[in-house]
């Protein structure tokens, strides 16, 4: 299979991301997207009168199956808003995945914002969590020591793999028979929803709160909505308005964000996974192993088995005129076919000068993320 552009998206439009796979963040907003912005409403959304902004609002929360949704400007604004408003007397607790955003890189937001204790889980197939996995780590009693579970978060995807939904349905049981809420992390809900069908009102049935990026994968300058029952949504707005995340005229934002879930969902979002899958198996043949499953728009290189210093991919990506960061690589729609093939040519001369070295690569002191070897962590 040869690579190909992904279909309905302007032939030429020059895009800055078009040779950086460090993220899928970095993409640009496409032509009909800036001209969606010159037709959207001016009213002002903190008194909730700009339309743009409350059909999209309606629009995100009825494809998830939810009364109500939120635009706010950030997806660790959205996971943060939406787990304050689930919490509401300390001492409790969250569990998640150990490798969660909201644990990981929301900047403790979680013990800042909500007084929250988190309970890190590692899963046992080292993909994904289990019913089993959460069941060992939930907190029940009403032991005076401890931080009940009231929050579970479960991100989807996870560094690209995603979780499936029969597991997600027996944690969410387990979840309801304690009376615990269910959070999903879905800045990327989009690629699982696009990669295997799944309609998002699916998983909406699944958990009390979402969180989808609007600037990820799907391509939108600015945003993030969450959905979830009205009530609830009124008191993320409260908290929205605490930490300063009211926008007024934020119709120009919402207007180019419901362009690109129209241009980018589903269709050219799946046709990156395919990119990113047929890059994986030419990788693959040069000898390279892979952390984790490839299963959407991510690839998590195994530097350390392959003895590849980071810091050789990434001089090497410089030269040829691309911009790769470390272990992982993202594909995202605006990734131009000429990149690709620029990336195999870094990857093979970063295995051929490895080679020819005879020391094992030492890992970084410290941390281990945005180490190059991010992540490699089981
Ligand atoms: C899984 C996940 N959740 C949340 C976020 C936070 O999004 P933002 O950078 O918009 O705050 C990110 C950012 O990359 C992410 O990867």
């Amino acid at each position: 299979m040869a690579y190909h552009r992904p279909s309905g998206l302007p032939e030429e439009y020059p895009s800055s991301s078009a040779a950086d796979f460090k993220s899928d963040t970095v993409t640009t907003p496409t032509p009909s997207m800036l001209q969606s912005m010159l037709t959207a409403t001016h009213g002002d959304d903190v008194y909730k009168e700009d339309r743009t902004t409350n059909d999209f609002q309606a629009r995100v929360a009825e494809m998830c199956g939810k009364p109500a949704g939120l635009f706010v400007v950030s997806g660790t604004m959205g996971n943060q808003l939406c787990l304050r408003a689930h919490l509401h007397q300390p001492p409790y607790s969250i569990l998640c995945d150990y490798r969660s955003h909201v644990y990981t890189h929301e900047a403790a937001g979680l013990a800042m914002l909500s007084q929250a204790m988190v309970t890190p889980v590692h899963p046992k197939n080292k993909v994904y969590l289990t019913a089993d996995d959460v069941n060992e780590y939930l907190i029940l009693h009403n032991d005076i020591h401890t931080a009940p579970t009231r929050v579970i978060s479960l991100e989807n995807t996870l560094d690209g793999t995603i979780m499936p939904i029969e597991e997600i349905a027996k944690i969410s049981a387990l979840a309801r028979r304690h009376n615990i809420r269910m959070h999903c992390d879905g800045a990327r809900l989009w690629n699982a929803s696009a990669e295997t069908g799944i309609s998002l009102s699916e998983y909406g049935k699944l958990f009390d709160s979402m969180s989808l990026c609007m600037s990820k994968g799907v391509g939108a300058p600015v945003g993030t909505v969450i959905v979830g029952e009205t009530d609830f949504i009124e008191t993320t707005n409260w908290f929205r308005k605490q930490t300063g995340g009211g926008i007024r005229q934020a119709g120009l934002l919402a207007a180019a964000a419901d362009t690109a879930l129209t241009e980018i969902f589903p269709k050219v979002l799946k046709e990156t996974h395919e990119t990113t899958k047929k890059l994986a198996a030419d990788l693959a043949e040069m000898g390279l192993t892979f952390q984790l499953p490839v299963e959407t728009n991510f690839i998590f290189l195994d530097l350390e088995k392959a003895n590849i210093d980071p810091k050789v991919l990434v001089e090497e990506s410089k030269k040829v005129g691309i911009t790769v960061v470390g272990a992982r690589i993202a594909i995202h729609h605006q990734i131009s076919l000429e990149a690709i093939e620029k990336l195999k040519v870094a990857v093979k001369n970063t295995i051929d000068i490895c080679k020819l070295s005879t020391t094992q690569v030492e890992k970084p002191e410290g941390s281990l993320f945005y180490s190059g070897f991010d992540k490699v962590v089981h």
